[in-house]
């Protein structure tokens, strides 16, 4: 923690570390003041504890004062917290069966018509907590709360984060310092960022964490040995205290490299026995513990594939070891041979989840729930949605998002992904005919999955500010606050975010959402064009490269050369992939005229002269978005230095500097682009603009 204070005086040398709770004081307090001075709570419970100190020092900051916190009931004017079941809900008028709708999670907010007491009511005490926030956004917004009666819920089960954290510190795609929970190989001795990071998470309402990469190494194999489970106990238990169940990434050779076994066969008796003693072991420690985050068979790690078996028989055996724990398997699906050779244009990384899990279906016990990546390839910056999601419809599923920005800008350029999310939680799979949307999907209601949700690669590391550029931030608030209920629209979001960070300066505001709600399409027309994807520098993954794929020895994967561009995907004479999407989505992806536009290369090989559905050549559309990308990043950093004054220098600062940077970084993908594509094809840009 010593680091992120200014040594002087002690204070933290930004405010941006509280993100979303900062708990600036209000401007209208005396609307509020006369229940913010007590606090009225109805039980006593660890959850309850995290929901009353949130409040009192939110109240403290907000009021200048400092609310007694009293047992309920009690007639003073108060904030109360309770369950529906310590709070007689009936005194207040409030009948009980307002809850028996409610999931687990849901909540009242009520200003009781005596207006002496707002009720913040959950049927559980995780719904208390999540009420306190929410009640905390509605003050730090300042809303009249005259009428407020709020009943809410989170519409999907899971809701999940997932670090890429290594155990020596360092963060797999980490773009804002390192871990906060490791350091060294072993655990952080100070967890107050721990903590800190699970208030944000249950602010927006997120229930679930695995703590570690799901590239397992050797040292974080044994996060599930006797030597860390106290480690991770202790973890786990802050996260606890916000509602945050914990979950481990596993190594799937966890058997032979712990338990010194010949073999990882999900078959062999003596493995499957070590897996139910590992687990037994471990819920002796924990015992709210989650389950496992599995990556087996994808790049390099060690899988059932290895004995001859599928994912079935490997997810299984985990899955009856963790069913008398109520645990669960979250199996990832991003499973392809990244040695495969492309140049038969027939085979296809795209096709590679659906061909691995699609004739699994209903072979997986319940406890075992497939994670899906939103595309089929790797959080490109725009990707069609993976055509597994909705294929399997006797099976779990949980759609997983990436917020560290691998691919999009690696938060030095802005890239504000919740129009993108919106994007896939609301396209129409025709799963199971018209309106079987993504959402619908995820949150379990389409096939009525027992176990589903959302989950996403994390963008935090110890930077200061959590997420290294500050507008970041709002990827991370919005993701949480975006699956709680897919139907909130990006604007609520979006407005939501910049008033609790920055305040309610109109100009602020104006300028700030200007800026994130353009920046998703600004990255797109600088970078690789019309769905084709990737175009970046191997490993690291930021700036261009045109024909930088990873696995380039097999030649450019984008088929570029003088007449074209583009991936043949049709059914007819490509991959085939199109053909993996439900009717009328295959046929649209598979004709040249009616694939949209941002999706044309990704399913098409096209000539440069191709007319898209804009009206534009494909070589054009090239020139123009390029052009276009550095002009709006010139114009974001307008806005942003019009905002000098207005917005904490630190914050000022460390924005501009990235957008500086970002410009640099558009310059080049223009420059690059432009000239590959006036090599290749030829052919000058109509508007005579100079190529470099
Ligand atoms: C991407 C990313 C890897 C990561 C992998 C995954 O390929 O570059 O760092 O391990 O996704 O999701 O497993």
């Amino acid at each position: 923690m010593q680091e992120i204070l200014n040594n002087e005086n002690n204070q933290l040398l930004t405010n941006s570390y509280h993100c979303w709770l900062q708990y600036r004081k209000l401007e209208n307090a005396e609307k509020y003041s006369k229940i913010a001075s007590t606090i009225a709570v109805a039980d006593d419970t660890v959850v309850i504890n995290s929901a009353v100190n949130e409040l009192k020092n939110a109240l403290n900051s907000m009021f200048d004062i400092t609310p007694s916190v009293q047992p309920f009931p009690t007639n003073e004017y108060s904030i109360v917290l309770g369950t529906y079941e310590s709070v007689d809900l009936e005194e207040f008028g409030i009948a009980r069966e307002l809850f028996s709708n409610l999931n687990e999670e849901g909540y009242l907010l009520k200003y009781a018509e005596n207006q002496k007491q707002v009720l913040l009511i959950g049927k559980t005490d995780q719904g208390t907590l999540y009420a306190t926030f929410h009640f905390l956004r509605i003050l730090q917004r300042e809303e009249s709360i005259d009428d407020l009666e709020i009943i809410e819920a989170p519409k999907n089960q899971l809701r999940m984060m997932n670090q890429w954290d290594n155990i020596d510190g360092s963060i797999e795609r980490g773009y804002s310092g390192n871990s906060i929970f490791f350091n060294d190989n072993d655990f952080t001795n100070d967890l107050t960022r721990v903590r800190d990071y699970a208030r944000l998470l249950s602010s927006v309402g997120v229930n679930a964490i695995s703590i570690n990469n799901v590239n397992v190494w050797d040292i974080e194999t044994n996060l599930i040995s006797e030597k860390f489970l106290p480690k991770v106990k202790e973890v786990a238990d802050i996260l606890e205290s916000y509602a945050i169940t914990t979950y481990l990434s596993i190594n799937y050779a966890s058997p032979m490299e712990l338990g010194n076994l010949e073999s990882a066969d999900p078959l062999n008796e003596e493995v499957e026995k070590w897996w139910a003693e590992k687990v037994e072991e471990i819920y002796s420690y924990i015992p709210e513990f989650g389950g496992f985050v599995v990556k087996a068979d994808s790049e390099g790690r060690p899988g059932p594939f290895t004995y001859g078996r599928g994912h079935v028989e490997g997810a299984n055996v985990l899955a009856r070891a963790l069913k008398p724990f109520n645990g669960k398997v979250v199996w990832r699906c991003f499973v392809y041979n990244c040695l495969q050779d492309w140049r038969d244009r027939k085979t296809d990384r795209a096709r590679a989840a659906y061909d691995n899990f699609k004739s699994l279906d209903g072979q997986f016990l319940d406890n075992v729930i497939l994670q899906i990546k939103n595309g089929p390839m790797d959080f490109q910056v725009r990707e069609p949605v993976s055509p597994l999601l909705g294929a399997m419809k006797d099976t779990n599923q949980v759609l997983e998002f990436q917020i560290a920005q691998e691919y999009t800008g690696q938060q030095i350029d802005v890239c504000y992904l919740i129009p993108q999310w919106k994007e896939v939680l609301n396209f129409d799979t025709y799963a199971k005919g018209e309106g079987s949307t993504v959402k619908s999907i995820a949150d379990g209601s389409l096939y009525g999955y027992k176990h589903s949700g959302i989950a996403a690669v994390s963008n935090i590391g110890d930077d200061i500010n959590w997420t290294g550029n500050t507008l970041a931030q709002a990827n991370f608030y919005g993701f949480g606050r975006l699956i709680w209920n897919p139907d909130l629209t990006t604007d609520e979001i979006t407005k939501d975010w910049i008033h609790l960070t920055f305040g309610n300066d109109p100009k602020v505001v104006e300028e700030i959402e200007y800026m994130l709600l353009h920046s998703w399409r600004t990255y797109e027309n600088y970078t690789a064009p019309l769905g084709v994807g990737w175009m970046v520098n191997p490993d690291h993954h930021y700036g261009p490269n045109v024909e930088g794929y990873e696995y380039s020895k097999w030649g450019t994967y984008h088929f570029a050369d003088r007449d074209g561009i583009g991936v043949d995907r049709t059914i007819e004479t490509g991959t085939g992939y199109a053909g993996q999407y439900f009717e009328p989505n295959a046929k649209v992806y598979n004709s040249l005229e009616n694939c949209p536009d941002e999706l044309l290369l990704f399913f098409h090989h096209v000539p440069y002269t191709h007319k898209l559905q804009s009206g534009e050549t494909v070589i054009q559309h090239i020139y123009n978005t390029h052009y276009q990308g550095v002009e709006e990043v010139e114009d974001f950093i307008q806005r942003w230095n019009s905002l000098k004054g207005k917005v904490e220098d630190w914050v000022f600062e460390n924005v501009k500097d990235r957008l500086q940077r970002q410009l640099e970084n558009a310059i080049e993908w223009r420059d690059r682009i432009n000239t590959y594509f006036y090599r290749k094809s030829g052919i000058p840009d109509q508007q005579g603009r100079p190529i470099y």
